[in-house]
């Protein structure tokens, strides 16, 4: 196991170097989940914790970052929305916090905001949806990149995280580190990411159910009920409307904004509201509804984003527990293939 472990260490050496932990593993970060507590509890673990800020303006963020430091004296990073009205804030409150590692998520960064991002002296970290994206970022000043596939939970691409890997891993991973996330649930899938090429993993719907978070109990109940094929994407109805794909657990709101698109097109279709309006009901139909269920507990009218991995969630553990199993997981490959071919690792 010792070897194993020494294998390890050195298979994701460039992704902990860039990170300054013990385990390149990243939690990704999850609004309204990722705060202080699961933030610290997975940094204190040897991973990697990353702020939300999703849902926070930036006095809170700057609170946030104060809270975390109180908690963990170990690296973190901050997730910022690429489309938050207040990006340049969230960033110079980052840098005035002298946070060490940016993540700018959701749709493709401006280059002047990995620009900012930069100069506050943190290292860039941005989300890779395809090949010629990576390419733009990494030409933009990108230090690293995630790289996401639908199995995820949140908001996803249509692409597997398997097929993306192939994609962007042969063209990239030699020049920066590159993180692969998306439907990673156990150490064995951890081994194959490395060994595909990539510098570390993100993982978020295999921490949800950690002690050290804050998920209301029904959102956590929810987790440990569901099978992977619950995880769906939001259904889009109609080509002209278009919906931006998001993977959470199919409950009465998932069934409800079906109807609710039907209901709105047809208002439209009959001459009642114009096209813009119509499209933005659609869209503020899940306005409010991650807070629904991960604060408020309403796990049936709220939306409970969820990836696939949420069928390998099958109890409440502490995020050490959590980080050892997966650790543990991906030894265990190891010291397989050495007792098959004892020079093999
Ligand atoms: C409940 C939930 C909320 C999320 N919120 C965000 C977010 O605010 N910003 C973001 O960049 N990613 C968000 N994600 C994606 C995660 O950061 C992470 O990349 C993803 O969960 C990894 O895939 P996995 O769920 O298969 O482990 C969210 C995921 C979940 C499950």
């Amino acid at each position: 196991m010792e070897r194993a472990r020494q294998r390890l260490d050195h298979l994701w050496r460039r992704g902990r170097d860039f990170l300054g932990t013990e385990l390149a593993i990243m939690g990704g970060a999850m609004s309204w989940i990722s705060e202080r507590n699961l933030v610290a509890a997975i940094s204190n673990g040897g991973g990697f914790g990353v702020i939300a800020s999703g849902s926070m303006a930036p006095a809170q963020l700057a609170a946030e970052i104060v809270a975390t430091q109180a908690l963990t004296t170990r690296p973190f990073g901050v997730n910022i929305i690429t489309m938050h009205p207040q990006l340049d804030a969230l960033i110079d409150v980052c840098g005035a916090a002298r946070v060490g590692h940016i993540v700018l998520a959701g749709g493709l960064p401006p280059s002047a905001a990995i620009k900012r991002a930069k100069d506050t002296g943190a290292k860039v970290i941005c989300f890779a949806p395809a090949l010629v994206i990576a390419k733009k970022l990494v030409r933009s000043g990108a230090d690293a990149l995630v790289v996401e596939g639908t199995e995820a939970g949140g908001h996803v691409g249509p692409v597997a995280t398997s097929v993306l890997a192939q994609e962007i891993l042969p063209a990239l991973a030699t020049q920066l580190p590159v993180f692969l996330a998306g439907g990673i649930g156990r150490g064995e899938a951890i081994i194959s990411c490395l060994e595909m090429g990539a510098s570390g993993v993100q993982l978020g719907t295999r921490f949800v159910c950690a002690n050290e978070c804050i998920a209301h109990a029904n959102f956590k109940r929810a987790f440990l009920r569901a099978s992977a094929r619950d995880a769906i994407p939001s259904v889009q109805v109609d080509p002209a409307f278009p919906v931006i794909p998001v993977r959470a657990l199919a409950n009465k709101a998932t069934r409800a904004f079906i109807d609710f698109q039907h209901a709105v097109i047809a208002r439209y279709r009959a001459g009642e509201i114009e096209q813009k309006d119509a499209q933005l009901e659609i869209e503020h139909f899940w306005a409010g509804a991650l807070k629904r269920a991960v604060i408020d507990g309403d796990v049936e009218n709220g939306s409970v984003m969820a990836g696939q991995s949420v069928g390998l969630v099958t109890r409440e553990q502490s995020t050490g527990e959590i980080l050892a199993e997966l650790v543990d997981q991906a030894a265990a490959v190891l010291t397989a293939r050495e007792r098959r071919q004892p020079t093999a690792i």
